[in-house]
């Protein structure tokens, strides 16, 4: 099913797309290839909004892809072949944060394709898009499988040598509940990413054994007694390069134990981000209200500030080569 869900500022028309198939349905806009609501046999796992204002004036990147260079990039400084480049400075104004203010997450996607179960996007990056150098044109399909699972598939091609890395940022709450601080989360990745008070990777890449980040054997969210003040919003390093099959990565599963979800990607980095700031002003999806911890956001995709981080994998992509990622979200 398809239809109209709004029109934007500059008058151009933002579709929904409805795709069913078994348990799962969900509606994905052509605004930010956003999935506005996932549902698994009739109850929303993830933060959406209702109207296309709520998403244009408050949404904390609810549901979007993310690029072209999700996370952030220190100082917006990029260095491509010895070139500097300047990024857009949408963080606090010091940083650049998930492909800058008018990143993907913003711009109205071309509708390539569409049938009950599965919806195919494209877009088109001009060269000198938010500070970066080249065209990149990114096609992303959104597919429900018969075995339960949402898939997220993307590449891109470039113009001119640039970073690229996608992810789809979807903020998780399996039960509805206020908070996710009762949901278990297990992750596939024995070392972490340490970052700066601005939250951008120190460079370390620390073992999580011993630490709140040792998610191996799987905890919930809440914070055990002593570990009061401590953040979640960092890289888990699952493995060290991109690799060409899925692997699982996380669990998570919800307070009664009673809904799973699996994340199975392609991806060597996944960002888990708890969302203890989430104050939203405005109702979300069937008039909710969400606070802090309202949900959680598992991002598969290579270490953040690859650009700037000599240890991390290479995040750049050069004419010729195709980009390419895989992520699954399996329900059981
Ligand atoms: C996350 C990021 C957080 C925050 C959030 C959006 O991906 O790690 O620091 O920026 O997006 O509110």
């Amino acid at each position: 099913m398809i239809q109209d869900f709004g029109v934007l500022p500059d008058g151009t028309t933002v579709r929904e797309i409805t795709l069913k198939k078994g348990p799962l349905e969900a509606s994905v806009l052509t605004y930010g290839a956003i999935i506005r609501d996932l549902k698994v046999d009739g109850q929303s796992v993830t933060l959406g909004f209702e109207d296309l204002q709520s998403y244009l004036d408050h949404s904390p990147y609810f549901g979007a892809v993310v690029g072209r260079c999700a996370n952030r990039i220190a100082g917006g400084n990029l260095t491509v072949d010895g070139v500097g480049y300047q990024l857009d400075l949408n963080d606090n104004g010091r940083h650049h944060l998930h492909g800058g203010s008018l990143g993907f997450s913003a711009r109205n996607w071309q509708l390539e394709q569409h049938d009950k179960a599965s919806v195919l996007l494209k877009l088109v990056s001009e060269d000198g898009d938010m500070g970066y150098p080249g065209q990149v044109e990114a096609l992303l399909r959104y597919t429900l499988t018969g075995a339960g699972a949402l898939r997220v598939k993307m590449t891109a091609t470039t113009s001119a040598t640039t970073p690229v890395n996608l992810t789809q940022h979807a903020y998780f709450n399996l039960d509805g509940s206020a908070d996710i601080l009762d949901h278990t989360l297990e992750i596939a990745a024995d070392r972490y990413l340490p970052v700066d008070e601005a939250l951008i990777p120190t460079g370390e890449i620390r073992k999580v054994a011993w630490t709140p980040y040792d998610f191996q054997e799987g905890r919930k969210l809440r914070r055990k007694p002593g570990e009061q003040g401590v953040l979640y919003d960092h890289n888990f390093c699952l493995v060290d390069a991109p690799a060409q099959e899925l692997a699982f990565a996380a669990a998570l599963e919800d307070g009664a134990g009673s809904r799973r979800m699996e994340v199975w990607t392609t991806e060597p980095g996944l960002q888990l981000f708890d969302a203890e700031g989430m104050d939203v002003p405005v109702p979300g999806l069937a008039g909710k209200r969400y606070g802090a911890h309202a949900g959680l956001c598992l991002e598969a995709q290579r270490w953040p500030d690859g650009v700037n981080q000599k240890e991390f994998m290479d995040v750049l992509l050069r004419p010729g080569e195709t980009y390419s990622h895989a992520t699954e979200f399996r329900f059981s």
